[in-house]
């Protein structure tokens, strides 16, 4: 039987500050990252361009049936679906949306799911999203729930749109938007997200991404001493 899973789960809503900081923790120490909001990006962007209603669950479960999406995790090369690489594509703001829409499918978080537990079959990983630690790897070995108000998200959002050249954005529609997706991930019936029981909560409001990483670290290093967990 097994009691733990060699995962770091990472979840928390968008602007947390969660994928850099996951990513950041992957590489120093040295563990795959995986990112599961670029899978739901992915699918929501594809089932978009097929011109499928994100809605409709036939529509979905047809979708997934055919569908191949390969999760690489390389820095230019996330994830690709038939083939196409995605990677640079679903970072633009419009495509959050399509992802929170097409998550509340049972046959795509399903199909997810499986692909999800299958990279930690024979590796210890760092998975971010927002059911990890409570749907996806139940008994992960080390939980972490980041947080921050919504103006802050919404204001670390902004900063990071603009600074990859995206234009015609303004603070107050990502605030606005950030609001909405809130909503939406907190209440759908399905995995919804919240902090598991177990996870530890961070509030990174008022903290810089180093000050974060730090405390991270300190969190997984205990859990993986509790855990008797060898990170290298
Ligand atoms: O983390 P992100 O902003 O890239 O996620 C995009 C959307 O995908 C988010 O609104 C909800 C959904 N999602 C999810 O439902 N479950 C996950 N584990 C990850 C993302």
């Amino acid at each position: 039987m097994v009691n733990i899973e060699k995962v770091i789960a990472i979840d928390g809503p968008s602007g947390s500050g969660k994928s850099t900081i996951a990513r950041s923790l992957a590489k120093k120490l040295n563990l795959l990252y995986v990112d599961t909001g670029a899978m739901y990006r992915a699918l929501g962007l594809v089932g978009s361009k097929r011109g499928l209603d994100l809605q409709n669950e036939e529509e979905m479960e047809q979708f997934i049936s055919k569908v191949e999406l390969v999760y690489e995790g390389q820095t230019g090369s996330l994830v690709l679906i038939d083939g196409e690489n995605l990677t640079h594509e679903i970072r633009q703001h419009h495509v959050s949306e399509l992802a929170s829409k097409i998550s509340k499918d049972p046959h795509v978080r399903n199909y997810l799911l499986e692909i999800q537990r299958k990279l930690a079959q024979d590796r210890i990983i760092v998975m971010e999203g927002r059911d990890i630690g409570t749907v996806v790897f139940p008994k992960a070995f080390c939980k972490i729930f980041l947080t921050a108000g919504p103006e802050i998200r919404a204001k670390r959002r902004f900063d990071e749109l603009k600074a990859k050249g995206e234009k015609d954005i303004s603070l107050q529609k990502i605030l606005q938007d950030v609001i909405e997706r809130d909503h939406r991930d907190q209440t759908r019936a399905l995995a919804p997200l919240k902090p598991a029981e177990d996870a530890i909560i961070l509030d990174t409001s008022e903290m810089n991404l180093e000050q974060v990483l730090d405390d991270l670290k300190d969190i997984v290093e205990e859990a993986s001493e509790k855990k008797t967990v060898e990170l290298c």
